[in-house]
């Protein structure tokens, strides 16, 4: 059975919740401390290294000092945060809910860019609070997947992003049906409630529809067998883990490069996605 947008709201404000009672030491957000943490295994970003790092460099190939960008279902706002304080882009925190953009409004002041961010929590089905065009990029973390459920959502994200903009996701990739099996047996195993947003898993589908309204679509598929690294999370500082998974990297590098097709069914991509196509 399909979530509610209340009930998901719900649950992230629990989530978030915990976020509001950190010092505001702990809540800043340095750029170098972010890219040291991809290196760090002891680190929950650890895991979608290669994911975050590649996303990083194709937000900075955006230029984006000045731009206007929605970090579009933000959650705690790594990502907006950086592209403020490391490109000195204008962010706007959209989320659900409120709990995760007061957050990321307490880490914009704790960092010193507090003058860079607005907020806005609310269903990305409704973006009324933003007259068209309003953004050059729209930035999504693990977002899209859960708001294409709700009728309105892609048109809303289609109107308030500039003809000339881009739209970059990093997203979980669900072409490969064992993976996804993998995945939802891990959500039931886990006894989180059910679904919490996760029944849509972005794939080649959600890419179709972005190239009804984009001409270029950037797709960058990541990991096959080093999707392997999710039962081994919680241990990354073991130096055999590391050992596996440079194995794993290497035999995909291999792999992938042997056997592109096989590229559809990585567990994890970045998409980069401008030039809209003038009918929308
Ligand atoms: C998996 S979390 C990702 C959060 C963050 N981008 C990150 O990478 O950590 C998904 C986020 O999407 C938000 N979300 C879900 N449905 C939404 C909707 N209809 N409108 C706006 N945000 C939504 C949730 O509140 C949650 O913060």
């Amino acid at each position: 059975m399909a979530l509610t947008v209340a009930e998901e709201k719900a649950y992230y404000e629990r989530q978030y919740a915990r976020f509001l009672q950190v010092s505001p030491d702990d809540l800043r957000f340095c750029p170098t401390a972010f890219l040291r943490d991809l290196d760090n295994p002891r680190k929950e970003v650890y895991e979608r290294r290669a994911l975050y790092a590649a996303t990083l460099a194709a937000l900075a190939r955006l230029d984006l000092s000045g731009k206007h960008v929605l970090d579009y279902g933000c959650g705690t706002g790594d990502f907006g945060l950086w592209m403020a304080t490391a490109e000195s882009a204008n962010v706007t925190f959209l989320d659900l809910s409120a709990n995760a953009v007061a957050v990321c409004l307490l880490r914009a002041e704790a960092s010193g860019v507090a003058h860079l961010c607005a907020g806005e929590a609310r269903d990305a089905a409704n973006l009324s609070c933003f007259p068209d065009a309003s953004f050059d990029v729209v930035y999504g973390c693990a977002s899209l997947h859960h708001t294409l459920k709700y009728p309105g959502a892609w048109r809303e994200l289609l109107r308030v992003l500039k003809p000339d903009g881009a739209l970059v996701l990093t997203e979980t990739y669900g072409n490969n049906r064992l993976l996804n099996v993998l995945r939802r047996w891990n959500w039931r195993r886990s006894n989180l409630p059910q679904e919490q947003g996760e029944d849509v898993i972005f794939d080649d589908t959600h890419l179709a529809v972005l190239r009804q309204s984009f001409t270029t679509v950037q797709v960058r598929p990541m990991h096959l067998l080093a999707m392997a690294k999710r039962p081994l999370r919680g241990r990354y500082d073991a130096r055999w883990v590391r050992a596996v998974l440079s194995v794993l990297d290497a035999a995909d590098r291999a792999l992938l490069w042997l056997f592109p097709r096989l590229k559809r069914y990585c567990g994890e991509v970045l998409v980069v996605a401008s030039a809209r196509t003038p009918s929308v």
